[in-house]
């Protein structure tokens, strides 16, 4: 579905009925890394999936997007869809957007999920390698990041063992249109600190953490866990990055038992 959000068409699934659930994707990924998690969830509760700005069918113009921009997208679209307060959630860069919302919009959270994701912002070298990127996908286009990514969201098992999830996440980037990569990439590299929200945040917190993670290890989360005054921490063994692609059963249900008490 599509609707006028801020200048721009945002494209979005909405399935089921209940408390809403919104997730975010990743980079540099669509709604469709989320397709597990709608099928197991649409009948327990509402999950919304937008493709951030200038990602999967979701237009934009090409400039850097901040965290808070997708931020306010996905609140303009709550209140298109008339929702005064969601579970809201994502990962890795969704995570950032989401810890955008956070703290610019906290009435409008029943709960939050962070997923593989972490609150601090890059570092000098993070974020010069961001602008090296995004400099070279305007003269090679963006398979090389397809190449080097793949072996950094997955675990190696994944990658060994699970080739219809190496061939999915493979295809959903090739997907992805420079301008989007471009955008996203400046705007993960000038993303404010957002450390300092967590012991504000009022909500019940789910984190979310892959063993396996290199790109964000456990260790980020458990330092924002430190810092939350209701957070949750749950741990997949047999994870790299994209832990809801890598073990999707473990994941459902860590999600299912979090948002099920909020329909009750
Ligand atoms: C993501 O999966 O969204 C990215 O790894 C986030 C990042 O590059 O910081």
């Amino acid at each position: 579905m599509k609707v006028e959000v801020n200048g721009i068409e945002l494209n979005y699934d909405d399935q089921g009925e209940g408390v809403p659930l919104i997730l975010l994707h990743g980079f540099p990924f669509d709604r469709n890394l989320w397709y597990d998690q709608v099928q197991a969830l649409k009948d327990h509760c509402r999950i919304i999936t937008p493709d951030l700005r200038g990602f999967g069918e979701s237009g934009a113009p090409e400039e850097p997007v901040s965290m808070s921009q997708y931020a306010a997208d996905v609140v303009a679209l709550m209140d298109l869809l008339k929702i005064d307060q969601a579970i809201i959630g994502g990962l890795s860069m969704g995570g950032y957007v989401s810890l955008a919302i956070a703290e610019q919009y906290p009435e409008r959270l029943l709960g939050l999920i962070l997923s593989n994701t972490k609150a601090a912002k890059d570092t000098a070298a993070q974020r010069q390698n961001r602008y090296n990127t995004s400099e070279k996908t305007n003269y090679d286009g963006t398979e090389f990041l397809v190449k080097d990514l793949l072996e950094k969201v997955l675990c190696e098992e994944t990658l060994a063992e699970k080739q219809d999830v190496v061939e999915y996440t493979q295809q959903m980037m090739r997907r992805q249109p420079g301008s989007a990569v471009r955008g996203a990439l400046a705007g993960m590299a000038e993303r404010k600190d957002r450390e300092f929200i967590l012991s504000e945040i009022e909500v019940p917190v789910l984190v979310i953490a892959g063993m396996k993670d290199t790109l964000i290890p456990v260790f980020d989360s458990k330092m924002m866990v430190r810092e939350m005054p209701h957070a949750h921490l749950e741990i997949i063994d047999e994870s790299g990055h994209l832990s809801n692609l890598e073990q999707p059963d473990l994941y459902n249900k860590i999600l299912l038992r979090f948002v099920l008490p909020f329909g009750s």
